[in-house]
Parts: structure tokens; sequence; C-alpha cells
């Protein structure tokens, strides 16, 4: 385990074994669907990657580039996208993909725009929920694991841009943060 970890959250068998569990209810049920998966960079990589290889449907995929942290561990609530969608999702099935949903500020702000901007439907696969984090009511779609108010790095979760590279999600030392 990294040094600044204190805690494993999710191991690396684990996160696996949800993805294959994601990965199939999504097969069902978009059965006879080509949706679009979304995933919301930077910190969906990891996730996106696994769970896409367990989704047996014809789909493509595309990624957004938004930020609501800058950098420390609260969200500021301000949602920006620093790199927009390449491709157009009118009258498409938009499936967004999350490595967790924490004040859900940046999910609640991006469905209103998929909404706006004329998607059929709109739902969301988050590997982590933090219900505890709460500012906007919101219920994600799937959720891999809900985990407790801590702050989590590793699998595509960063602190100041380090730690997504962790196979593993682990609590990060309270320490690592407040020097
Ligand atoms: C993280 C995470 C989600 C969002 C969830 O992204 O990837 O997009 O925060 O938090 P919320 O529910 O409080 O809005 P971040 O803004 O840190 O950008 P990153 O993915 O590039 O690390």
């Amino acid at each position: 385990m990294h040094n600044d970890i204190s805690e494993i959250l999710v191991s690396e068998q684990e996160i696996q074994e949800i993805c294959q569990r994601l990965g199939k209810e999504v097969t069902k049920d978009y059965q006879d669907k080509s949706p679009i998966l979304v995933g919301l960079l930077k910190g969906c990589v990891p996730f996106m990657a696994d769970i896409s290889r367990h989704i047996d449907l014809k789909f493509d995929m595309a990624y957004m580039s938004v930020s609501s942290y800058h950098g420390g561990i609260a969200s500021s609530g301000d949602v920006k996208i620093k790199l927009d969608l390449d491709i157009s999702i009118k009258g498409r099935d938009v499936i967004i993909v999350e490595d967790i949903v924490d004040t859900a500020n940046t999910i609640v702000t991006i469905i209103e725009l998929f909404k706006h901007r004329g998607a059929s439907s709109v739902k969301m696969v988050t590997l982590l929920d933090k219900p505890e984090g709460r500012v906007r009511p919101y219920q994600p779609d799937y959720v891999g694991k809900v985990i407790p108010k801590a702050f989590v790095v590793g699998y595509g979760l960063d602190y100041n841009e380090y730690y997504r590279n962790l196979p593993y999600v682990g609590v990060l030392k309270p320490e690592v943060y407040s020097t």
C-alpha cells in the first residue's frame, strides 16, 4: 500500500467485480439501444476503460473535461467545462461515466446541460457514491459502491493531480493535505 494511504476502501479485485456487475446491468437495460458513453475527464479514465469492456452492446464513447475541485479537497460548486464533447448528443441515449458522485454539483449540472442539448435520455454510472457529501439532491442510476465521507484517491481519483494511478481506491492520510 502507498505510504500516503491510510486504508484501502475498494480493492483491485472488488473494482473488477463492480465493473462486471454494472456492465451486465447496463447491457441488459439498453438491449435494444445504441447508447453513447460519456466519460467526465479526468477521473473517469480507468473506470471507463474497465466497465466498457463489460458492456456488450453497440455503443460509442466520448469525453468531456469538467472540473469543480480546482486542485483542492472541497468542491468549489463552480463547474467548469474545460473541454467539450466533439459530437452531438441530440436524440441519443446518454450514459455518463463518473468515478465519484460527492456534492453532485458536477453531475446535476451536466445532466441539465445534456437535456438542454436534446439527449433522448440521460443516465449515469458511477464507481463510487458518497451520499453524505450531497449539496444537491441526486441519486445515481448505477452505483458501484457507497462510501463514507472520507477523502479518497486512486483508480482515477486525485489529490492535486497525484494518485490517479493507484490500482485501488484508498483514504488519503489527512496529514498529506493539511500540511
Ligand atoms: C471529481 C470527480 C467528479 C466530481 C464529483 O472531478 O471526477 O467529476 O469531482 O464531485 P461532485 O459530486 O462534488 O461534483 P474533479 O472536478 O476533481 O476533476 P477530475 O475528474 O479531473 O479530477
